[in-house]
């Protein structure tokens, strides 16, 4: 369903929360890695994200009650899938206790729950444990709604989702006269992803990478309509060659999308829009399993055998113009393989270009994912204005799709 143009949700700011239990959803589905017995969580900036709701809901003297998902269990209990070691990153980025209950439901939460003193924090255990989570069960959303007052949705990375903890419980809440409000987190995602880009300061100009023209022509169709130069990198640009007839080696393309990708080149001719494709491409070719003899192919064609891995300089330079000069960017998926430090420069330098944009005054906004990492990668993380701490949800949201864990929640 197409979400209505930006409405304004009840937020935590609203609130009179003074000894109130808040059931808070938050999207502490993190990256971890076995380290000897234990599992350590490789990137917190999701739960960083939530430290501003957490604190305005110390602040108010609120019970917290965290639920989250983690990976996905498919209603087991999986040992490496416990959010127990979350509790311990959440206590000391906070540098206050954070309880732990080993169940979201039942005698062990309710128990847990009925410990917290106002201003004190729990973290339930992964809500994928119980398979009802994600088939939105109501019988689970009454248990996860039966002992707190109020629903606080901070998880706008699961917003997408309408399961148990994110969209069933506000229906439970909402029934019985409660309270649903938008997170701090969830405010700002949906001002910056929302607000900003329905109607953006221009020039607005947008960049698009990765590597399925498939996952992205949504957004795609939808920004034509908005921006006025659209830049494009990663493997997906080759499936735009390919509908201008261009040869593309073996870089990775979706031949069966060639007729989606020439409707948007028409879409963006017929409305003025500036429309980029690479005119130069690093070009490198599987060898045993490994990048083999990379090269500057600054040709329109790819030769057979080839894949390209990255966009070239002309192209970086010409993004990097396009670039500044705007007042308003939106920039989702790398320009090639940027793990690949070989192959990393023209997400650098779409990065680089982006950070000084925003230092000479324009909104940049993030769509979360790989450019997030390419900015973190490369230290420029604090010189963007906004980073979307959604995947799956960003690319929903910029659609124009309505989230059923944001129509859930109270209107003002
Ligand atoms: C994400 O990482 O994109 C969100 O936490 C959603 O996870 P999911 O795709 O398993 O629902």
């Amino acid at each position: 369903m197409l979400r209505p143009p930006f409405m304004a949700k009840l937020t935590v700011n609203d609130l009179n929360l003074q000894g109130k239990r808040v059931f808070t959803r938050v999207d502490y589905n993190v990256p971890m890695e076995k380290t000897g017995s234990a599992m350590v969580i490789n990137d917190d900036t999701r739960i960083r994200a939530t430290l501003p709701t957490l604190i305005a809901l110390i602040e108010k003297g609120a019970r917290i009650v965290l639920a989250s998902h983690l990976g996905r269990p498919k209603g087991e209990r999986v040992a490496s899938m416990s959010l127990r070691p979350v509790a311990d990153k959440l206590a000391e980025l906070l540098g206050q206790p954070v309880a732990f209950a080993d169940d979201c439901v039942g005698e062990i939460a309710q128990v847990a729950i009925n410990n917290l003193q106002n201003g004190e924090m729990l973290l339930l255990e992964n809500v994928r444990y119980h398979s009802c989570e994600e088939a939105n069960g109501s019988d689970f959303a009454e248990q996860l709604a039966a002992n707190v007052d109020v629903f606080v949705n901070d998880a706008f990375g699961a917003a997408h989702r309408a399961h148990a903890s994110t969209a069933g419980i506000a229906e439970v809440i909402t029934a019985r006269g409660g309270q649903c409000a938008a997170g701090l987190l969830m405010e700002r995602e949906l001002q910056f992803l929302g607000e900003e880009l329905d109607a953006p300061d221009k020039p607005f100009v947008v960049i698009l990478g990765g590597a399925k023209v498939s996952d992205k022509i949504k957004v795609i169709d939808r920004l034509i309509e908005k921006a006025d130069t659209i830049l494009i990198g990663g493997a997906m640009a080759y499936t735009f060659k390919l509908a201008l007839g261009k040869s593309v080696g073996n870089s990775l393309v979706e031949p069966d999308k060639v007729d989606i990708a020439q409707a948007a080149l028409d879409k963006a001719a017929e409305r003025g829009v500036e429309f980029l494709l690479p005119n130069d491409n690093l070009i490198s070719q599987m060898n045993d399993g490994a990048w083999a003899n990379p090269v500057l192919n600054s040709a329109e064609d790819i030769p057979d055998g080839r894949e390209g891995v990255d966009i070239g300089p002309a192209t970086a330079a010409r993004y990097a113009e396009a670039i500044t000069g705007a007042k308003t960017i939106l920039w989702n998926g790398p320009m090639g393989i940027f793990e690949d430090a070989r192959f990393a420069k023209g997400t650098m330098a779409v990065a680089v270009a982006v950070a000084a944009a925003t230092g000479a005054g324009a909104v940049s906004i993030i769509g979360g994912g790989d450019s997030v990492k390419a900015l973190n990668q490369n230290g420029l993380a604090g010189q963007v204005t906004f980073m979307s701490t959604g995947g799956g949800a960003s690319l929903e949201f910029l659609e124009g799709n309505e989230l059923p864990g944001v129509a859930a929640l109270s209107e003002k």
